[in-house]
């Protein structure tokens, strides 16, 4: 078969694993021939495409990013974009495409097999909050970056008797700063699940440090908001899927804390930092299975499915149960969270 590969969205950690096991195990396995889509949908829209073998793949297992590239076109907001799609896909003779992405890419993928294109789908986010797949490829090195800033932030804070708010990634779900505050031992995490209040942070934070903590650093997941008249946020410029560019949650933190409770604070915003780099072997692993499940999928003409993680074995399941609802956070995890905090 001629297989078609994209990456679209936020690019993530491991990315690179799974074409490299898709391609390894289509060219030796099926005797397949592949085609790269440069930049997500961009490149089927477009018709730009890149050489894609072994040959193309070596080398690649522990890079960070894409060597396809990725954006965050969305065909179905441009005049004309489905059928332009069908049409690069037919000129190519692509028989069946691999689509890795998130909870948008992956939306395109169903819509566009819904009108007949043999799509095969691979959960990727750091944010974790796809649900159908237990954990997403990527998750785990970002919980990794954050846990070694938060260590770090630790001591720079106990130096100076500092509070640090350390803003990590979670648009819509707080699994990064739940996990990571848990492991790197914050005294609070405040996550999109459960709307804040400042004015309860703040007494905390007096009543803690009136225990002799001189230091605290508080994991904020950037879609984290506050209780409804409590604080007034900014909202950043939308992108092709209607999403608000966010970053800028913990500065508004660090500044009402530092106003409210006299003590001085600081914050750091991981941002990109936490996409960014060599994947973690927990990664590799999960996406190297990824990519190996997806060409057999493609194989056992299994369109419209979605490789997934459950129990950990592989399954497959329908890509629109994949898209159609977000996973947050277990309640039991923030209770575990809760726990330590302040
Ligand atoms: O969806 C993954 C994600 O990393 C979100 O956590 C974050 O809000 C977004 O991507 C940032 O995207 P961009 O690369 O467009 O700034």
């Amino acid at each position: 078969m001629r297989v078609g590969i994209l990456t679209g969205g936020g690019d993530c950690p491991g990315l690179n694993a799974v074409i490299r096991a898709a391609v390894r195990k289509g060219e030796a396995g099926y005797g397949d021939t592949f085609v790269g889509f440069r930049d997500g949908w961009r490149g089927v829209l477009e018709g730009l495409t890149m050489p894609l073998d072994v040959e193309a793949c070596r080398g690649i297992l522990p890079r960070g990013g894409t060597i396809l590239g990725s954006s965050r076109t969305n065909p179905y907001k441009i005049d004309g974009g489905p059928a332009r799609c069908m049409a690069t896909i037919e000129s190519l003779g692509v028989d069946a495409l691999i689509v890795i992405g998130g909870e948008d890419t992956l939306g395109v993928a169903t819509r566009l097999g819904g009108e007949g294109v043999n799509v095969v789908g691979v959960p990727k986010t750091i944010d974790n909050d796809l649900s159908a797949t237990e954990v997403t490829f990527g998750f785990n090195t970002a919980v990794q970056i954050c846990v070694d800033a938060i260590d770090r932030l630790h001591t720079t804070a106990e130096s100076h008797d500092r509070v640090i708010v350390c803003e990590v990634m979670g648009r819509h779900a707080g699994w990064i700063a739940v996990t990571a505050g848990i492991a790197g031992g914050a005294a609070a995490v405040l996550v999109p699940e459960v709307p804040f209040d400042i004015e309860e942070i703040c007494t905390n934070l007096v009543r803690r440090h009136s225990r002799g903590h001189y230091a605290s650093v508080l994991v904020v997941a950037e879609g984290a908001t506050p209780k409804a008249g409590t604080l007034v946020t900014v909202s950043g410029e939308v992108d092709a899927f209607g999403h608000a560019r966010l970053g800028g949650i913990g500065n508004l933190l660090a500044t009402e804390i530092e106003q409210r409770t006299g003590f001085e604070t600081r914050a750091t915003i991981l941002g990109h930092i936490q996409r960014g780099g060599t994947p973690t072997a927990f990664d590799r692993v999960l996406a190297t299975r990824f990519g190996v499940a997806a060409i057999d999928c493609v194989h056992d003409g299994g369109f419209g499915q979605m490789v997934a993680l459950q129990s950990t074995a592989i399954v497959r399941v329908p890509l629109s149960s994949a898209v159609s609802e977000l996973k947050t956070v277990d309640p039991g995890l923030l209770e575990v969270a809760e726990l330590f905090h302040f």
